[in-house]
This record gives structure tokens, sequence and C-alpha cells, in this order.
């Protein structure tokens, strides 16, 4: 019985109250489904900052190290906006992604039948839609050195950001994309801009080299990511999974997500390179969303965006598709039944906090195992 070892870090805000809604699904998969998850816990963010004096300990550090998925909360909030740089909450977010070499972001934009009508969006356009984007995380223009500000001398300054990508960055990104087209549709959409970039000349050529070499059999598009961005709101329905930049990702991937309506709603991942022993990647997956202060402590937080964090940690680190497929039909059941948070509130549902939101979806989840 192999044991796996699921490191918690709930964070601040109603990070810790979205956590306790994962950890009572937990419980209920090690008691009634066989499950072998050992837990533990640690503390990130401010809270970390409080009881250390820094964004994430050493111990926590190794801790989530040697776990083989990380679920992260949220950090932040604005008793904490006067705390020294180095040790600001989102710190401890930075140094787990680095840390942990996790590269690869997984942003899923799905919609909820029972939500399509939440979109910014026509229904029909996003009704049943399911994408999945896959961002690069750890290069690219956030990263790549000169990064400066130079004065000039003359009244003007110059400011410098440098777009750096080497081949092993584009290929291991695109085996992660063309790994999970297979799962799904089959299909990836690669986006970048070689018309003006040299970076995206190279990401082209990497890109189709190894989908020659090792991926023929997966549906490969290019689009220039200007006109991807156009694509993905004039007719997202086209695409299975979308692999692109850091940059690109960032603004394509907050763009998708709210085709789909709230950010409560919204899980991802993050994957890193797989071991060389038994090819499990690291992992981190965690909501979309912030510490939410505005709502913390009211216990009114929809808990499903971490709930489905959750599902893709049981998808992609542990291979339980059955169980990620069950969880997600129970959330998607829940809403069909009109039950909803405040965030996501309509009219003629009925209005439950964060624990009778949990309760529902393990209660459905428990029905379909
Ligand atoms: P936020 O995502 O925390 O909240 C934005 C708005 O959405 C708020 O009105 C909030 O009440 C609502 N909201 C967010 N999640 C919700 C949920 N699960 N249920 C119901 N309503 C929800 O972003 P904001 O306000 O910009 O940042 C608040 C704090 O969170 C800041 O300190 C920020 O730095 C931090 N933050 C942390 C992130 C992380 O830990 N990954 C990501 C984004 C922000
Ligand atoms: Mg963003």
């Amino acid at each position: 019985m192999t044991v796996r070892k699921l490191f918690l870090l709930p964070g601040d805000g109603i990070g810790p109250e979205a956590m306790n809604e994962v950890r009572k699904i937990i419980s209920y998969m090690n008691a009634e489904l066989g499950g072998t998850y050992e837990t533990d816990e640690g503390l990130v963010g401010g809270s970390a900052y409080d009881a250390h004096g820094v964004a994430i300990s050493e111990e926590d550090m190794a801790k989530a190290m040697a776990a083989d998925a990380v679920l992260f909360g949220a950090v932040g909030g604005p008793q904490w906006d006067a705390v020294p740089y180095d040790v600001r909450p989102e710190a401890g977010l930075l140094r787990l992604r680095k840390d942990l070499e996790l590269f690869a972001n997984l942003r899923p934009a799905i919609c909820y039948p029972a939500l399509a009508s939440a979109s910014s969006l026509k229904p029909e356009l996003v009704e049943g839609l399911d994408i999945l984007i896959v961002r690069e995380l750890t290069g690219g223009v956030y990263f790549g050195e000169p990064k400066t500000i130079t004065d000039l001398g003359n009244g003007q300054k110059r400011a410098i950001d440098t777009q750096v990508y080497d081949t092993y960055e584009i290929e291991r990104i695109s085996a992660v994309a063309f790994e999970l087209a297979r799962t799904r549709k089959n299909a990836v959409c690669s986006m970048e801009k070689r018309n003006v970039m040299k970076s995206g000349v190279l990401w082209n050529q990497v890109l189709t080299e190894l989908h020659k070499a090792k991926f023929a059999d997966v549906k490969l598009d290019h689009m220039l990511a200007d006109a991807g961005g156009m694509q993905l709101v004039r007719a997202p329905k086209q695409f299975d999974v979308i692999v692109t930049d850091n940059l690109f990702g960032d603004m394509l991937s907050d763009v998708a997500s709210m085709l789909t309506g709230s950010l409560g709603m919204l899980p991802s991942a993050s994957l890193g390179a797989p071991d060389g022993k038994t090819g499990q990647r690291k992992a981190m997956y965690e909501p979309v969303h912030g510490s939410a202060p505005d709502i913390a402590g009211k216990g009114i937080a929809n808990p499903i965006a971490m709930i489905a964090s959750f599902a893709m940690c049981l998808r992609y680190s542990f291979g339980e598709v059955a169980q990620a497929d069950a969880l997600e039909k129970a959330i998607a059941n829940v809403l069909d039944r009109g039950i909803r948070t405040g965030d996501i509130m309509a009219e003629g549902c009925k209005q439950v906090g964060t624990v009778e939101m949990g309760d529902a979806i393990l209660a459905e989840f428990k029905s379909l195992m």
C-alpha cells in the first residue's frame, strides 16, 4: 500500500475555510474508498510571517519538497501590506513555485451548465466549455535578464525587460501540453508571436519538431497570440489545450477564466518535471482566487475552486481519473440543484455558506462513488 503524501498549506483569509472542505473529502476517501492519503499541514503567507517572521519556514519548505502533492489555499491580506518585501506573503508562493520547479501552470476554463448564464458571453458560446490553458511559468519576460530601468541623463529613462526561452524550456512545456491533450480531445493550439518575436520563432520551431518526433497523433494548430485572444472570446469552444508562454499565458488564462463566471469557481495546477525514477511530477494545486479579506471569517466563501483544485490533484498527481470525474460531476450536480454560495447566487437558487456547500458536494460525491 503506497502512502500518498499531501502537504496542506491553507494560508490566510478564506484559504483555511476552503481547505477545511477539502479535508472532509480526503477523510471520506481514506475511510470509505481505500484512500491512502497522509496529510500534513504547514503555514504559508501572512500566517507564517506571524509565527516565524518568514513567508514559509525551511521546515515547511522541506515538507513541501518531500510531498507527492501540495494543496495551497491563498495568501495575503491588508494586515501584512507593510511587511518587508522579502517576507511578504506572496514570497511564500513564489518560493514554492521556484524550489519545486513548477514550470507548467494549468488553468482549466470549464463552464458548468448551471452557470452558463452568468458568463459575460452568450450562454450558447460557453455552455459545455472545457478548455485547458497550459502556461509556461518559470521563464520568459518575467525573469529574463537584463531587467533594468536606466537613467539616460537627458531627462529620459529606459526600461528593459528581456524575453528569454531556451530549447529545453519550450520542449518540456510542450510535452506537458501534448500529454494532457491525449487525455482530453487530443488537440493542442500553440500561441506565440513569431511574426515579431525571436522567442516566438524558436517556440514555434521547437514545438513543431517535438510534435513530429513524439506526438504526431495529437492535432496541432498554431495561432498568433493576439488572434488567439480574439478567438477565445469569439468562439472559445474551438479549443481543447492551449499552450503558451509566461506573459501571454498570464493574460489569456485570465481572459479564459472570466468566460466561466466567478473567481470562486476556478482551480489551477502547477506541475514540475517528472522524477527520473518514479515518473511522478512535483505538483501544487491551488484556487485562482486570493485570500478575499473582505469576506474572510464570515463562513460565506465559495469552496468550489479549492475542491476543484483537489480534483485536479486526483487526476494529475495520482491518476485517479474516475474519482476526479466524480468529484467534478458532484460539483456540477450541486450547482444544477440550485445550491449556491453568495458569489454565484442567482434568482430562484438557495444560498448557502462555505460548510453547507462543502457538505452538499461531499454528499453528492458519496452518492456517485
Ligand atoms: P481575491 O481573489 O482575494 O478577491 C477578489 C474578489 O473576489 C473579492 O471581492 C472576494 O471576496 C471575491 N472572492 C474571491 N474568492 C472568492 C471565493 N472563493 N468565494 C467568494 N468570493 C470570492 O483578490 P484580491 O481582493 O485582489 O486580493 C486579496 C488578497 O489576496 C491580497 O492580499 C492579494 O495579494 C492576495 N492574493 C493572493 C493570491 C494567491 O494566494 N494565490 C492570488 C490573488 C490575490
Ligand atoms: Mg494573472
